[in-house]
């Protein structure tokens, strides 16, 4: 089975090719517009195993004034409102790209509705969100400065906010030759997510080609994953992030509302507990289990649940050369 790798429209540069069609909407292309065909998949990056999953690429080249200035965002507060909190809020890039908790608490001091995701690999992922809403990572940027629970701001406002400070002006005349607009905010940030990819987990070092990388109960593990048909919905470079599919398909699983789902990546899962949109599940062997019965009707036994959490462990990659997850 080929991988649906090639499927993402919200990979690295689909903001860019968005733009050449607007500007080829606006200027050339008068009454008729046909979209870009979708770009060919990337040539595969190692030995082709045949495999269901496909490792991390190494981040795309993205501009480096770009990058760094949404990094400085990302961890900035004026990225809310009221300047009481930045992304990094709920984001914790030293550690696992989320949060520890079942549920961050919103501006407004009540629990938000889903468990926070991971921001590492998202922008492989062929649609953003638990629900799969938004297309683009700017999109789903844009959305999350203006959820009132969230930032309660706008990519306008802030530009206004950060216009106002002499360094911040400066690093945007660098970055984009202008003083801080809103675009330009959504920009940076999501040239900074781009950048946010974690190769070199052992499960993919095992995929490139080097045998000893897993051992025999992981390798017995991934074997399973596949016999059993959870890569099935769990597959592609993000193993999972590239289909929709119900929740509780035999039995109930976490709470029933939202029914459809984007099938959660499985990357770095190791570090990302609590589990499922509701946070519902403590740790992996109870979320391998609870998923094996709520989808496949399967019941695991001790063995096979122990061998199916020792493959995901070895889904944990790194980020700048240090492996995800850190000490929370
Ligand atoms: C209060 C906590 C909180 C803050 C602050 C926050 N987020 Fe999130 N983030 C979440 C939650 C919860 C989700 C899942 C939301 C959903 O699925 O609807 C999420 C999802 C995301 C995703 C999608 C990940 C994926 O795999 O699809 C990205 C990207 C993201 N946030 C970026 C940001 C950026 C950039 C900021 C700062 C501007 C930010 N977030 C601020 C809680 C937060
Ligand atoms: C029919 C599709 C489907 C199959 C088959 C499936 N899953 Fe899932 N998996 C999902 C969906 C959808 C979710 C999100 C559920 C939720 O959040 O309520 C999920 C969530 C998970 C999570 C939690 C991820 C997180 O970050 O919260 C783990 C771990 C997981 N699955 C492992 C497995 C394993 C192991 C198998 C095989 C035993 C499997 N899945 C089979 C669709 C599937």
């Amino acid at each position: 089975m080929r991988p649906l790798t090639g499927f993402s429209g919200a990979g690295p540069g689909a903001g860019y090719r968005g733009g050449i069609i607007a500007i080829c909407a606006v200027l050339l292309c008068g009454v008729e517009v046909t979209p870009a065909p979708s770009q060919p998949p990337p040539p595969p990056v190692a030995l082709d195993r045949g495999e269901p999953i496909t490792p991390i690429p190494s981040a795309p080249a993205v501009d480096p004034l770009k990058a760094a200035l949404g990094e400085k965002l990302f961890g900035d507060r004026r990225m809310s409102h009221d300047n009481s909190r930045s992304c990094q809020y709920c984001h914790d890039i030293a550690t696992n790209g989320a949060s520890q908790k079942r549920h961050d608490v919103g501006l407004d001091g009540a629990e938000m509705a889903l468990n926070s995701l991971t921001v590492f690999n998202s922008t492989l992922s062929f649609r953003f969100g638990w629900e799969g809403k938004f297309r683009t990572v700017e999109a789903d940027i844009s959305a999350s400065l203006e959820s009132p629970r969230t930032m309660g701001s706008s990519a306008v406002e802030i530009a206004a906010k950060l216009d106002a400070d002499l360094d911040m002006r400066g690093r945007f005349m660098a970055a984009y030759g202008r003083r801080p607009e809103g675009d330009d905010v959504v920009d940076a940030l999501a040239n900074f997510q781009r950048t946010l990819l974690t190769p070199g987990s052992r499960f993919d070092r095992w995929l490139q080609g080097e045998e000893t990388a897993l051992s025999a109960d992981e390798l017995a593990g991934y074997r399973l994953f596949k016999s059993l048909g959870c890569s099935a919905c769990h597959q592609g470079v993000n193993v999972g992030g590239n289909l929709y599919e119900r929740h509780g398909i035999f039995h109930p699983l976490a709470s029933p509302e939202p029914k459809i789902l984007r099938v959660p990546s499985l990357r770095n899962v190791a570090t990302t507990p609590p589990y499922f949109h509701d946070g519902s599940a403590p740790t992996l062997d109870d979320a391998v289990r609870k998923m094996a019965m709520a989808q496949l009707n399967a019941t695991l036994t001790d063995q096979q649940a122990k061998v199916l959490v020792a493959f995901l462990n070895t889904l944990t990659g790194t980020y700048r050369g240090t492996p995800v997850g850190g000490s929370p």
